[in-house]
């Protein structure tokens, strides 16, 4: 698809869905948190839900665990405004309590159509909950983490969530090197479609999913913005 027709579809994408009422999370929600970043990303990192920070900026990964995000894109040489982020869930749970299963089963679909339009080489989830709703498993992430999965022919790779790395040093070490794995793909030729054993020295698990279905289960900012700022986002 050519460039700005991603672009183009993303914002029509964002226009209908951005006074979302699915679930009852509208109700405590400042902003509805689409997600950002460039429509023609070949990577979208995949986060769980808006919390405090994300919910009154209306962008996602804008606290701390965002501020790591950005230092772990630094780390190979790329800076959000190449790559697209968004989350399962596009409304706070109230209290930063984890998503329910029936908001992700209803979520979902925002996330998908968003991969559907931008099409990227690889999705690169962060934590648990989007680990489990892209491959469709309810194993959990630490024996997940750093494979690629094969899903539908898109390459998959599971990353521990920066925010239980930036409590856990162990998490942070894996993560770092995870990232490595992220640049490795992406400086590969191709879609990752016509092979999967040319991947060299990173573990692939060829993994068809069948329609993902979940099976499992910051400092405070004082922008505010606007709703239809975020189409500055994309
Ligand atoms: N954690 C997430 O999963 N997403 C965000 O946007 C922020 C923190």
């Amino acid at each position: 698809m050519e460039n700005n027709i991603k672009r183009e579809r993303l914002k029509e994408f964002y226009f209908k869905i951005k006074d979302c009422q699915l679930c009852e999370l509208y109700k405590s929600r400042t902003n509805f948190v689409f997600g950002s970043g460039n429509a023609n990303s070949p990577v979208i990192f995949i986060g769980e839900a808006p919390g405090k920070n994300e919910d009154i900026q209306g962008k996602p990964f804008v606290g701390q665990a965002g501020r790591l995000l950005d230092e772990l894109l630094f780390s190979i040489e790329l800076e959000r405004s190449e790559i697209f982020i968004a989350n399962i869930l596009k409304c706070r749970p109230p209290g930063n309590r984890d998503p329910r299963i029936e908001e992700i089963n209803i979520c979902k679909n925002h996330l998908f159509k968003q991969i559907e339009i931008i099409d990227p080489k690889l999705l690169c989830t962060m934590g648990k909950f989007s680990t489990q709703l892209i491959i469709n498993t309810s194993a959990g992430i630490t024996g997940l983490r750093g494979k690629i999965f094969m899903v539908n022919s898109r390459a998959v790779l599971p990353i521990n969530h920066p925010a239980a790395a930036l409590y856990t040093p162990s998490r942070m070490v894996v993560l770092r090197e995870d990232f490595q794995k992220i640049k490795k793909v992406l400086g590969m030729k191709g879609k990752l479609t016509d092979g999967i054993e040319n991947i060299e020295d990173l573990e692939v698990v060829d993994y068809s999913s069948s329609g993902s279905t979940l099976r499992a289960g910051g400092d405070e900012s004082s922008i505010s913005q606007n709703k239809d700022e975020q189409l500055g986002l994309f």
